[in-house]
């Protein structure tokens, strides 16, 4: 039997949502969005059967309609209490957004009711699917690279007014958060999961240098010294012009170096390892991709885990713990901004709004 599927939030990423979906012979029983034209919207340009039911409250969906599995893709401020909602209302397995949420203690409080409801919750880094990451990460658990050195994340993307005035939940504390944790937190994640995950200290600056009419960063720079001995720098950014310009991810190990770059890492640029278990030019070659726009071809696989992931009842490739690490880290990028100090990890209760007035308010847009 085809499993049963619902969609909250019908907006910009909802698409490569509905994509997924379709691609992976999910049951779309209903999609729901407070905004009834992004949903006519999306019926018209998906062709959605007219059984696909449309709700304005997520609860009566899910009373409704019992799904089995929910996508949720609305502002970040609102993933924690609909995804609860979700698992103790409608006893749905979950793929959140990133960020999953954006407080930690709402984090933990996913990853709690997850467990004691048996349900999977996975954290929508679809990145971590692209062909350029999965054969990088296949070269760390093979342990090409020897000890790692370290690594660093470069986020070079433009993000305008237009961007920005389109949903104005977009900057703030309340809602968002900056450019590190709204358009770099793919790539924090991907640097933490490939220099293994245990960080020591985090020290950052963060700034709002050309974009008044937000509230939060948009430039953050960071320096990690991970409890391997290894060492990562973050640089992200969406003061680029005047369009992205990179998304790239260096890794430096003692026995090898490589880059995955393009204009969200879905192309390895540098591959160099002193064995010789492959072709670098044929690895170049292969593992390439060329997507329509920096969200890249990820959801698709990401379902597809996921689906497997409830049939076999193991946890999803992303889980919930996996989108906490990359939270934990943009905040503690943040706490060391405004405290001025090196954070150690891990980080204590912190949330977004802790950041609130920081950089002044924002102009109206
Ligand atoms: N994985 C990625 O690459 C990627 C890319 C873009 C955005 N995102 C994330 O996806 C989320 C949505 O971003 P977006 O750019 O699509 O935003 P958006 O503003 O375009 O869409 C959000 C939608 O959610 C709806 N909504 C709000 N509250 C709701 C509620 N209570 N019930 C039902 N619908 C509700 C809004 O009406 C809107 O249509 C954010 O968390 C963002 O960080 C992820």
């Amino acid at each position: 039997m085809m499993m049963r599927y619902a969609l909250i939030g019908c907006g910009r990423i909802s698409p490569n949502h509905i994509v997924a979906a379709q691609k992976n012979n999910l049951d779309i029983v209903a999609i729901c969005d407070v905004n009834e034209h992004n949903m006519k919207d999306k019926i018209l340009k998906f062709r959605l059967p007219a059984s696909v039911k449309c709700y304005t409250d997520y609860k009566q969906m899910l009373e409704q309609e019992k799904p089995e599995l929910v996508a949720i893709a609305t502002e970040s401020g609102r993933h924690a209490q609909i995804a609860l909602d979700c698992m103790t209302i409608g006893h749905a397995n979950l793929i959140i957004e990133k960020p999953i949420a954006l407080s930690l203690a709402d984090a933990d409080r996913i990853i709690e009711t997850a467990e004691r409801e048996h349900l999977k919750v996975c954290a929508c880094h679809q990145n971590r699917f692209n062909k350029s990451i999965q054969k990088i990460r296949e070269a760390i658990e093979m342990e090409r690279f020897g000890r790692m050195l370290y690594g660093t994340a470069h986020i070079r993307w433009t993000r305008d007014y237009a961007y920005y005035s389109r949903a104005k939940w977009r900057g703030t504390w309340e809602q968002d958060g900056g450019a590190l944790m709204n358009q770099c937190i793919h790539n924090i994640d991907l640097l933490r999961w490939m220099m293994g995950d245990e960080i020591e200290e985090v020290v950052g600056m963060t700034d709002r240098l050309n974009h008044d009419y937000i509230e939060a960063e948009d430039l953050g720079i960071a320096l990690i010294r991970f409890k391997n001995g290894a060492y990562g720098i973050i640089e992200g950014t969406t003061d680029v012009y005047p369009s992205n310009l990179e998304e790239t991810l260096y890794l430096f190990g003692e026995k090898g170096t490589v880059k995955a770059g393009g204009q969200s890492v879905n192309v390895i640029e540098e591959w160099r390892f002193s064995d010789i278990l492959d072709d670098p030019e044929e690895v170049k070659r292969m593992f390439h991709e060329n997507p329509p726009n920096v969200y890249g071809y990820g959801h698709t696989p990401l379902y597809a885990d996921v689906i497997a992931a409830i049939e076999e009842d193991r946890p999803p490739y992303v889980d919930a713990a996996a989108g906490r690490r990359a939270l934990e880290l943009v905040l503690a990028i943040y706490q060391s901004a405004a405290t001025d100090s090196i954070v150690r990890l891990p980080l204590g209760e912190c949330k977004t709004t802790d950041f609130t007035g920081r950089f002044g308010g924002a102009r109206e847009i």
